[in-house]
């Protein structure tokens, strides 16, 4: 049996679909997650990771567990290492954890990673870049006034379908061979924002108009959401990425035997999105 936390969410979601069409017997996890979440007949198993505790029951007779840490759990003082000794504990041997490309640029810290490789797990990394579902904050207002408002217009970065990232946890939690190994997960081309926007008024088959904001503008918005250092860095990176998050990676085609999907395809499935 394979555990899934972050279950309901942009990873999580898809890779529970993923594993059971496979054959796979899941367990989901999240705080929320109920019924309506998974596939008819997949377990879920309502737990906060601030609790490691509670997470013992879904992990009972598991063998391998994909593991995301949120947002809300690094905010709310999260314990890695608690969850981890849980884990351990209930026999889980392999382990699948959604990291993030900017630990490899040094752009982001590396507790979590470390803490995996601490853990006497078989572990396997992935590090994707910015995720195509970014682009879900415009949502609001392309559905009331068919804009976009976003700064750095035209640095293109190649951003990854998280369907595809879900692949990849698939067969690393599944196959032989990915132990020990860290894959770096790109899409297939670099997207600026301003050609999101335009495959977006594709996807609708109307036209969506791209407000470039300044920096400043920018920064303001984004206070009312994160902590400011998290802000400047995040301006940094978005305004002026280092080459390595400008190159596409080959790990998506050399594990999933395919190109990763572009923009325009995750716009396409999502357009309801936007509608
Ligand atoms: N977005 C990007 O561009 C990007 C790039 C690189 C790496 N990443 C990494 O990707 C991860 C986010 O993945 P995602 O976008 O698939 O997630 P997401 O859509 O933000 O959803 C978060 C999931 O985690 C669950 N969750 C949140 N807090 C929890 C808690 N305390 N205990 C248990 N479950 C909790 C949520 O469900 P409930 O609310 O029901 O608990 C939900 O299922 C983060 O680790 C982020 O650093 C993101």
């Amino acid at each position: 049996m394979i555990v899934v936390t972050g279950a309901t969410g942009n990873v999580g979601r898809p890779l529970v679909r993923a594993l059971v069409e496979a054959g796979e017997q899941v367990t989901a996890v999240s705080r929320r997650v109920d019924a309506r979440d998974v596939p008819v007949g997949t377990r879920h198993h309502q737990a906060d990771l601030t609790e490691p505790a509670r997470l013992a029951p879904a992990l009972d007779g598991a063998s391998a567990l994909f593991l995301l840490t949120s947002g809300d759990f690094m905010a709310a003082g999260g314990d890695l290492g608690a969850v981890l000794d849980v884990v351990r504990a209930s026999g889980v041997r392999r382990l699948v954890l959604l990291s993030s490309q900017g630990v490899g640029t040094g752009d982001h810290p590396s507790a979590s990673e470390d803490a995996v490789r601490a853990s006497g797990l078989e572990w396997t990394m992935l590090r994707p870049g910015g995720f195509h579902s970014n682009t879900l904050q415009w949502a609001d207002l392309i559905r009331a006034r068919r804009e976009v408002a976003a700064p750095f217009g035209d640095v293109a970065l190649p951003t990854v379908d998280p369907a595809d990232i879900a692949q990849v946890a698939a067969a690393a939690l599944r196959e032989p061979g990915h132990h020990g190994e860290v894959y770096e997960l790109t899409g297939p081309a670099p997207v600026s924002p301003r050609q999101q926007t335009a495959a977006i008024a594709t996807a609708l088959g109307e036209p969506v108009t791209y407000v470039e904001l300044t920096r400043a503008q920018a920064r303001e918005h984004m206070l009312r959401a994160m902590p400011e250092p998290v802000v400047e860095s995040t301006l940094d990176l978005l305004g002026a990425p280092p080459a390595e998050l400008r190159q596409v990676s080959p790990d998506v085609e050399r594990i999933l035997g395919r190109p990763g999907r572009t923009f325009a395809e995750w716009a396409g499935r999502n357009v309801g999105e936007f509608k």
